[in-house]
């Protein structure tokens, strides 16, 4: 008797676990408060924008562009302008569907099995985990307060060089990283596109945390640097998203590059068009709420971080690093020489904890292990008290920590 799961591919990644019991401290994910999602005014815009342009739905892409529905690309990039000052004109605007398709698609169009990119150290593991299946070699660059060290960067690109290999493309999270919650200084993203123009090497940048910023402006875009120098070709492809700022069950973000660039992106695009009606919703919402929404949703995810970082130092002590980030969702923990955070992760589970071992969101799983990922977005302060000190007295108990 044939049994269809026998006769699947070999080369298949683990099948995915389909919802077990959800763990009341959930620290993992990019999830977030979901008091803060703007459900009724979303609910207010869908029945407006039904009411207006509802017949539209009867046609692929509502009778528009593939790009995806108009007001939400004009919207995008007003706000990109206003809030990175990063000229962008509407055609320039790949939605996609979720940030994470605009990842496939760019390692789609740039990357074959055997080739090489460039990564930070701490990096983002759904980026990870895609090069990994595609058989793409990554290599990590330190990261410091000021985003990526470029000077690592540069000795990396010539060691490459000389290795006779050039990388595809360098992936950064520059303004709110993900772990680490740090944000690249101007000078950094000056200096980075240098390299990428010299080496002849692409940059993906990935700002999907960008508008969770606090405390600071947005720095300019490090495409908007590229494509305000003329004197030499755009090297950046951009990806933002709106799962951060808004929610990320609506499944809506975006690529921004040249047309020609977007062009073939699209070409690889083969779903028929994102859902329409969140892109509908999304621009009806946004286009007159957006700022207001982004400020009491920065205020509410910063005082929670300063719960969680409090929370840290308290329960863990000296012994455990925690930089408090700049903003977003992620607090980011170093612990001693020695401790592997992957060994906490069923003790944890039986105190009803779930965090991201370091290792998956780290170029070297071997540097990567002695630290971890706590995400504090969809958290109580009183959830983050409890779980941070179940969490603490677990890693006492697996680890030399004191
Ligand atoms: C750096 C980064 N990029 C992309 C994504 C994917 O986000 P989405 O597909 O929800 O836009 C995430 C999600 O956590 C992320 O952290």
């Amino acid at each position: 008797m044939t049994d269809l799961a026998s006769l699947f591919r070999p080369d298949l990644p683990a099948p995915a676990d389909i919802g077990g019991p959800t763990r009341p401290f959930a620290f993992v994910g990019g999830n977030n408060d979901p008091d803060s999602v703007p459900f009724a005014g979303l609910a207010e815009a869908a029945m407006t924008v039904m009411t207006r342009e509802g017949r539209n739905l009867a046609t692929y892409n509502l009778g528009g562009s593939a790009l995806g529905y108009e007001p939400l690309r004009s919207f995008v990039a007003r706000s990109l302008k206003d809030r990175a000052f990063t000229d962008c004109n509407v055609d320039d605007v790949l939605v996609t569907s979720g940030s994470l398709q605009g990842l496939d698609l760019v390692n789609d169009a740039l990357l074959s099995p055997g080739d090489t990119v460039i990564v930070e150290e701490a990096t983002y593991g759904g980026m990870l985990s895609r090069l990994q299946r595609r058989g793409v070699n990554y290599h990590g660059v330190k990261v410091d307060a000021n985003g990526i060290d470029t000077d690592d960067l540069g000795q990396l690109l010539e060691r490459l060089t000389a290795e006779g290999t050039v990388p595809r493309y360098i992936y950064t999270i520059p303004t709110v990283q993900n772990p680490t919650g740090t944000v690249m200084s101007v000078e950094r993203r000056h200096a980075l596109l240098d390299l990428a123009h010299t080496f002849g090497v692409a940059v993906f940048e990935d700002d999907c945390y960008a508008d969770l910023l606090w405390g600071a402006d947005r720095p300019p875009t490090i495409r908007q640097l590229d494509q305000a120098d003329t004197s030499r070709g755009n090297v950046v492809v951009y990806c933002g998203s709106f799962s951060k700022s808004i929610a990320p069950a609506l499944r809506i973000g975006y690529l921004v590059a040249d047309p020609p660039v977007i062009a073939q992106l699209l070409g690889l695009k083969t779903d028929a068009g994102t859902g329409a009606l969140e892109q509908m919703v999304l621009a009806e919402f946004a286009s007159t709420h957006f700022d207001d929404h982004v400020d009491q949703l920065t205020s509410t995810l910063e005082a929670r971080c300063a719960h969680m970082v409090d929370a840290v130092r308290r329960e863990f002590g000296s012994s455990v690093t925690v930089d408090p980030p700049k903003g977003g969702i992620y607090v980011w923990l170093t612990f001693p020489e020695g401790v592997d955070t992957a060994t906490m992760v069923a003790g944890a589970a039986e105190v009803g904890v779930e965090f991201n071992p370091g290792a998956g969101w780290s170029a070297d799983p071997v540097w990567g292990s002695r630290r971890l990922r706590l995400c504090f977005g969809n958290q109580s302060p009183e959830n983050i008290d409890r779980g941070v000190a179940a969490l603490a007295d677990v890693a006492r108990a697996s680890s030399s920590l004191v």
